[in-house]
């Protein structure tokens, strides 16, 4: 499969407009141009990765996003997660799609009822598991978790309201714990409370070239005022998939 630059805002050797960017894996299992294209700027960092079908559905036919994925997808995402310190899910996400741990970044799951059934993590790299929650949750988490996951996971217990931790308190509590450069990956639910609250750095989002009517919006169902964004970058793969990168501006589109 091949993947191509349509536009980019920094030009480099392997980033000009027209250049094929090589998407295997090399032998040390990374993948070069993808990493120096998707950098974030900052090493505090919150990034939202999601696809969406050109209809903005955030799932597809079998009712989760596996289906509008394709293999170039997730060479991405396996590099956005590479280049962050935690990839940030909702409990809701874990339990449709079996979450597993990623190679070498944390694993970080909200959840404000504590059920994580059917999670697909990995006991051997369950040191990179983190759950955020509120402290009503706790012992579910464990229960669900295993008794091989939950003895090495950290649980890091933030306050709630009526079970819901706020977004920023998330952050804040995560950058506590070490983890600036945040990748959350969704689901709808999860990414459109960040952006509801004016946390989020950048969008990376990939289009998949179909339209469905799937009842799931790719950033919830929330109401929120407009974020302005400028087009970092844009990439098509030959099979009509579009990869972009929208920076968020900072003033509230609002103020304009
Ligand atoms: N297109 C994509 O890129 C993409 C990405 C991911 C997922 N998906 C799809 O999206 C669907 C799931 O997304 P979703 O929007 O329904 O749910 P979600 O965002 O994955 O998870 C929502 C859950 O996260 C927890 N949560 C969220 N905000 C919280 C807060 N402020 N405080 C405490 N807990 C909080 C709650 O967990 P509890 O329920 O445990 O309390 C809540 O029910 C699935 O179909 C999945 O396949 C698509």
């Amino acid at each position: 499969v091949s993947l191509r630059v349509l536009h980019t805002s920094a030009p480099s050797s392997v980033a000009e407009a027209g250049a094929v960017v090589p998407t295997a894996a090399d032998d040390d299992g990374r993948r070069g141009a993808l990493r120096e294209l998707y950098a974030p700027p900052s090493a505090t960092w919150l990034r939202l990765n999601l696809i969406a079908a050109v209809s903005g559905d955030a799932a597809g036919e079998d009712g989760t996003s596996d289906t509008l994925s394709n293999d170039v997808d997730r060479a991405i995402l396996a590099v956005v997660r590479e280049l962050a310190d935690g990839v940030v899910v909702g409990a809701a996400s874990v339990r449709a799609e079996g979450y597993r741990v990623p190679r070498s970044s944390r694993l970080v799951v909200v959840t404000s009822s504590g059920d994580l059934s059917g999670h697909r993590m990995d006991p051997e790299r369950a040191e990179r598991v983190v759950v955020v929650c509120p402290a009503s949750a706790t012992d579910e988490v464990a229960r669900t978790l295993g008794p091989g996951v939950a003895s090495a996971a950290t649980v890091l217990v933030v306050d709630d309201v009526e079970g819901r931790v706020a977004p920023d308190a998330l952050l804040r509590r995560l950058r506590e714990h070490g983890l600036l450069s945040l990748v959350c990956e969704g689901g709808p639910s999860l990414a459109g409370q960040f952006l509801r609250d004016g946390l989020v750095d950048e969008l990376c989002l990939s289009t998949s070239p179909v339209v469905i009517g799937s009842g799931l919006p790719v950033f919830g169902r929330e109401r929120f005022d407009p974020s302005r964004l400028t087009l970092s970058q844009l990439l098509m793969d030959d099979q009509s998939a579009l990869y972009a990168r929208w920076l968020v501006d900072a003033r509230p589109a609002t103020s304009r």
